[in-house]
């Protein structure tokens, strides 16, 4: 598949339309591995793609230009679905230079076990292909160390790699070819899952984009899914919103059930949410993937996490989900936990509160837990617990 999405540049990646799961992340809609040829004087390959899609990906390629007239392959990161064609590729086009960051270097060479000649580069080198000149700014932890971008001028497209990417397959490849809700949806879950630990991080690149660099950027062309072309400031201003940590006023209720006493706790709290006008939802752990959630937490205010007591602590699946949130550096505000428990009144709920200091939450609420099946009143008490809740992110 070869699409020109400028002059002489063109869409040369891969599109995996039955990939539902990308290292634990659920890809409803699929997902792509991005690729760019630049021909110029000079020809540029951008970024590579996951090994099983290698031969589909060299023919690509050959169907513009032989792969040993390359000069460039750019390597913007070093994680699998960007870099395990390398090997096969570069065998082929043997007259080109792998150009990585410099913390790309010793990762590639330790990843792949090769000889390469690798040229380094660092913030402002730049690599003059003719009429258009390629600039280099690396992005550390978006999404690994080594990450970087290219910049390609005249036509001022950035080759964002995974940043600005949603996990998502569309046989149109541009931003308004597609439903613009879709595309930002899969943003923001993209955002939730893969960035939103490294904030502060791309509100620094945002600043050195708009501010240093004085960037002009036409088009965003990241490494999975669409282009965005015509809506290049609203991704960005998507981008600036998230990075801030902002969050509206909004609770998520996230809990696992044995019994169906914890469950029937989180449909109580849900009511009182509600009776105050706050915006809730409310997951099942056992019914949701982890990423659509996550993507949800994104800009709530509020987290409830409900787990029942087993084996004196928390159900497995809250447990993964929690270990997973803490790494991902939640922005809520304020978080508490709520639970039935059985023989030990002492487990669940306490682990499960924790997890939510370690996630740096800056308010933790008293947790509500009841043993075996609440009575009625327990149950008023779980509803008055959830409003006073809400009240509490209403004053936040
Ligand atoms: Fe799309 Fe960090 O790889």
């Amino acid at each position: 598949m070869k699409i020109e999405i400028a002059d002489k540049i063109y869409f040369v990646g891969i599109q995996d339309w039955n990939l539902r799961n990308f290292h634990g992340y659920s890809t409803h809609r699929g997902s792509t591995y991005n690729s760019y040829l630049i021909m110029d004087d000079k020809i540029a390959l951008i970024d590579q793609v996951k090994g099983q899609f290698t031969e589909q990906f060299i023919n690509n390629v050959k169907e513009i230009v032989d792969l040993d007239k390359i000069d460039y392959l750019i390597c913007n990161h070093l994680e699998g679905d960007h870099s395990q064609s390398l090997a096969a590729f570069s065998e082929l086009a043997k007259n080109a230079q792998i150009v990585t960051s410099e913390r790309g270097k010793p990762g590639f060479l330790r990843m792949y076990k090769k000889k390469w000649d690798i040229k380094a580069v660092k913030e402002g080198d730049t690599i003059k292909l003719g009429k258009r000149t390629l600039t280099f700014v690396p992005i550390p932890m978006v999404h690994w160390p080594d990450s970087m971008v290219t910049y390609c001028t005249p036509d001022n497209i950035l080759f964002s790699n995974d940043a600005f990417g949603q996990h998502i397959c569309r046989s149109k490849i541009f931003d308004d070819q597609n439903d613009l809700n879709k595309i930002m949806d899969e943003a923001k879950k993209y955002y939730a899952n893969i960035v939103m630990h490294v904030s502060s991080i791309i509100m620094r690149v945002l600043k050195k984009v708009s501010e240093e660099l004085k960037l002009d950027v036409k088009m965003i062309a990241p490494s999975h899914g669409v282009i965005w072309r015509s809506n290049v400031d609203k991704i960005l201003e998507k981008y600036a919103y998230w990075a801030g940590r902002n969050t509206e006023e909004k609770v998520l209720i996230i809990y696992a059930t044995m019994w169906h006493s914890t469950e029937k706790m989180a449909f109580a709290i849900l009511e009182g949410i509600k009776q105050e006008g706050v915006e809730a939802k409310l997951y099942n752990i056992n019914i949701t993937d982890n990423s659509d959630i996550i993507k949800e937490v994104l800009d709530s205010k509020g987290l409830l996490i409900g787990t029942p007591t087993i084996n004196n602590g928390m159900f497995p699946s809250i447990s993964g989900f929690l270990t997973y949130l803490k790494g991902l550096r939640p922005p809520a505000k304020i978080a508490s936990a709520f639970g039935s428990y059985g023989w030990s009144p002492k487990g669940g709920v306490e682990a499960a509160i924790e997890e939510l200091k370690q996630a740096k939450i800056p308010e933790i609420i008293d947790p509500i837990k009841f043993q075996f099946i609440p009575d009625p009143e327990e149950f008023d008490e779980c509803v008055e617990w959830g409003r006073q809740f809400a009240k509490k992110i209403k004053s936040l």
